[in-house]
């Protein structure tokens, strides 16, 4: 996992973050799911948030229980300088997710390709526990992860890819799947990159 660790940081040390696949101007995807939650200004975490701009969009709308986790200290360090004076809002945590312990639950946890990288059942599992012990009863999740007709790498690393069911079948029978849908995402390249969006209810 350091391994990982040094990947993500070099990833972020090297590049702009407009010129990684995954950059997106605007978190379009995220901010309709968010809607389709329909809750303002609840705990709220990002899951692998890197260099989005989304939580920074979410503390302009008002939101002020705001946390990011990345297992790269580069790439939140570039989260936090487009934050600016609003970073003091807003938790960053550095940390792997198949090795964290959340002190709290959410209301709303975000993921936007990072599962899709845990190819070790596992992680996945790891992630599953963490994920289970981070929301609270009632709370949303929302995955987004490679579709199965999208690449089979990201950032040169392999990832597993899922429709809606198959996410279902991971999170288990204590999240409902509340909407799905397909994503076409454009890379900064012009490759065409089709994500499963997922937004999940626990019970
Ligand atoms: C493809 S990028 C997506 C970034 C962001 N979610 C977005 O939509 O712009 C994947 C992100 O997950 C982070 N990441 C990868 N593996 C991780 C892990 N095991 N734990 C926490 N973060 C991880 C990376 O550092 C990177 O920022």
């Amino acid at each position: 996992m350091t391994d990982c660790k040094a990947h993500w940081n070099a990833v972020y040390t090297r590049k702009d973050r407009s010129e990684v696949s995954w950059y997106q101007a605007h978190p379009e995807a995220s901010l309709k799911a968010l809607s389709l939650v329909g809750r303002q200004d609840v705990p709220f975490v990002d899951i692998g948030g890197g260099a989005s701009d989304l939580a920074k969009i979410l503390s302009e709308r008002g939101w002020r229980d705001l946390t990011v986790l990345d297992i790269s200290e580069a790439a939140l360090a570039v989260a936090g300088r487009r934050l600016g004076e609003q970073a003091v809002g807003v938790a960053l945590i550095v940390a792997n997710i198949t090795d964290w312990t959340p002190p709290r639950r959410y209301e709303v946890w975000h993921d936007r390709a990072v599962f899709h990288f845990l190819t070790d059942e596992k992680d996945r599992a790891a992630y599953v526990a963490a994920l289970k012990a981070g929301v609270c009863s009632g709370g949303h999740v929302i995955l987004a992860t490679f579709a199965p007709d999208g690449p089979e790498k990201c950032s040169g690393l392999p990832v597993r890819r899922y429709s809606a069911d198959q996410l279902a079948a991971e999170l288990g029978p204590e999240f409902d799947l509340r909407h799905h849908w397909q994503e076409m995402h454009v890379a900064p390249g012009g490759a065409e990159q089709s994500f499963t969006w997922t937004v999940f209810q626990r019970r």
